[in-house]
């Protein structure tokens, strides 16, 4: 057999996964579309603590299982006779809050005018939000000037730079309307009494452009030396109960159209919902609400050649298939669909909700459009929802955050209070009031994008990425991301639990 360009192909993609054996030739991959047989292989063995041996009789047999035609979704619903959709009898109770749309023109006057209240709200939110660390906060930059050298103020401001001077101190320029800032944070000489100057380098280290941040420190000639850095973070408090036993289930990226689109799992997801499956079928009884943080549809046009990644290459039957899907969704279930960067919307965040035209033809009385970003209070829980698309510059820009922890760049995002802090790589749209702004402390964060599944709680809020619909494609191998497709995370929302169903195993 030989050895050729699509066996080396195949074996540099299951790198970790598999060892493609050398009974295996050219031949036998031949004819099939590489990246599906990737992502089969990859469902076949699973994530394994070693990679596993794949020769010629499996690999003959896994062909045999693409060729099977996908299940169809069930127009006709049939529920099991023993499901006891408690769901049904709470009565729905949930406000929308959509983020400003809308167009400028984009000059600089606008932006001027977004990044003021962005500065203005975020530093509303540090004031009265960080009472303590914050007493004595300036009004504005240029009130430092009527203060002389050993002064200890505190000061508030937009980072307009940051640099590493060849000391190694971190040096930040923060300005507002009235002026710039130089604040220094000295690099520690070894670990100071119990480490807090280390604690305060480490967070500087942190810092970004963009942010809105507090700082005291003593003022040493044209510096602030500081002492403290201040974020307008989210106050610690009690994680939201309902008194209704409830949940919510919590998804996101669907990726409807691409070849990727994991039909046969997200099929799973409907029938489980409609009572067909025993597996944690007391869970379906009780999901009264699901949030999609959008990437409905894989869209055209996305990225260069992406058709050749498409099942479906038309926009329009992309969505139609998406509603169909949750149309099989029971209606007591009210759906909350935001939009992310694969739909049809505008790229610049906020995004709007999807326009009427994608779903004309449907029902919708239990589906609500939602912009992103999007607050939906659920029984009193308020979650934010968000695609998550700024998650790529944060994990670049702050230390320590990975494409395999979507939950610690979450995070990070909660504590600055703004959903898209460093303005450049992720487009946003500079109304005169910054919709991406936390105003409001969410119960729940939730966003995807990243198709890879998290959760934390922080300060009594959940953070929840909901991970994907989508097999691993070509682009995330090429990028070493490993994404976590058909795992349902479930918010309990009576007993204050989290829980996920994953939907690629075996189902009964
Ligand atoms: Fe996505």
């Amino acid at each position: 057999m030989s050895d050729g360009g699509l066996v080396a192909e195949l074996a540099s993609r299951l790198v970790g996964i598999a060892i493609v054996s050398s009974d295996i030739g050219d031949d036998d991959i031949k004819g099939q579309n590489i990246e599906s047989l990737t992502a089969y292989i990859r469902n076949h063995f699973g994530d394994g603590e070693s990679p596993a041996l794949l020769d010629r009789e499996l690999l003959v047999k896994i062909k045999g299982e693409m060729q099977e035609p996908a299940p169809q979704i069930k127009v006709e619903i049939v529920r099991n006779s023993s499901f006891n959709p408690i769901a049904k009898e709470i009565t729905e109770d949930f406000v929308i809050r959509n983020a400003a749309a809308g167009k400028t023109s984009g000059s600089v006057p606008d932006f001027t005018a977004y990044f003021n209240d962005r500065l203005d709200r975020i530093k509303e939110i540090i004031y009265n939000g960080q009472a303590n660390k914050a007493a004595g906060l300036m009004r504005d930059i240029e009130s430092l000037k009527q203060y002389t050298s050993g002064r200890e103020v505190v000061i508030a401001g937009m980072v307009y730079d940051k640099v590493i001077t060849k000391n190694g101190h971190v040096l930040v320029t923060i300005d507002d309307e009235t002026g710039t800032q130089k604040v220094l944070f000295m690099k520690p000489f070894g670990e100071g009494p119990n480490g807090a100057m280390s604690e305060l380098f480490a967070k500087a280290l942190k810092i970004i452009n963009d942010e809105v941040i507090a700082v005291r420190g003593k003022i040493s000639g044209p510096f602030v030396m500081a002492n403290t850095l201040i974020y307008p973070d989210v106050p610690v408090h009690q994680m939201k109960k309902t008194e209704d036993d409830m949940a919510i289930a919590f998804t996101s990226d669907v990726h409807v159209g691409s070849k990727l689109f994991g039909e046969k799992q997200f099929g799973r997801f409907v029938d489980w919902m409609n009572g067909r499956y025993d597996y944690k079928k007391g869970l379906a009884e009780r999901i009264k609400y699901i949030v999609v943080s959008g990437d409905l549809v894989d869209g055209i046009g996305v990225y260069p050649n992406q058709e050749r990644e498409l099942a479906i290459d038309d926009i329009y039957k992309q969505y139609s298939e998406f509603f169909t899907l949750f149309s099989k969704i029971p209606e007591y279930v009210h759906i909350f669909i935001l939009t992310g960067n694969h739909d049809a919307v505008q790229r610049a965040e906020p995004q709007p909700q999807l326009p009427n035209e994608f779903y004309k033809d449907f029902k919708l009385s239990n589906m609500h459009l939602v912009s992103n970003p999007g607050y939906v209070t659920l029984n009193g829980i308020r979650v934010l929802g968000y695609h998550g698309t700024s998650l790529d510059s944060i994990i670049q820009g702050i230390p320590g955050c990975s494409y395999s922890k979507p939950e610690g760049a979450m995070l990070e995002i909660l504590k600055r209070r703004h959903l898209s802090p460093i303005y450049g790589d992720n487009p946003i749209v500079p109304l005169k009031s910054d919709s991406m702004v936390i105003d409001k402390v969410p119960d729940i964060l939730h966003m995807g994008h990243l198709h890879k599944n998290g959760y934390a709680e922080y300060h009594g809020t959940l953070i929840v990425n909901s991970g994907t619909w989508q097999e691993r494609t070509g682009f995330q191998v090429r990028m070493g991301h490993v994404p976590t497709p058909a795992i349902l995370p479930v918010y309990e929302a009576k007993q204050g639990v989290m829980s996920t169903v994953d939907f690629n195993g075996a189902f009964s």
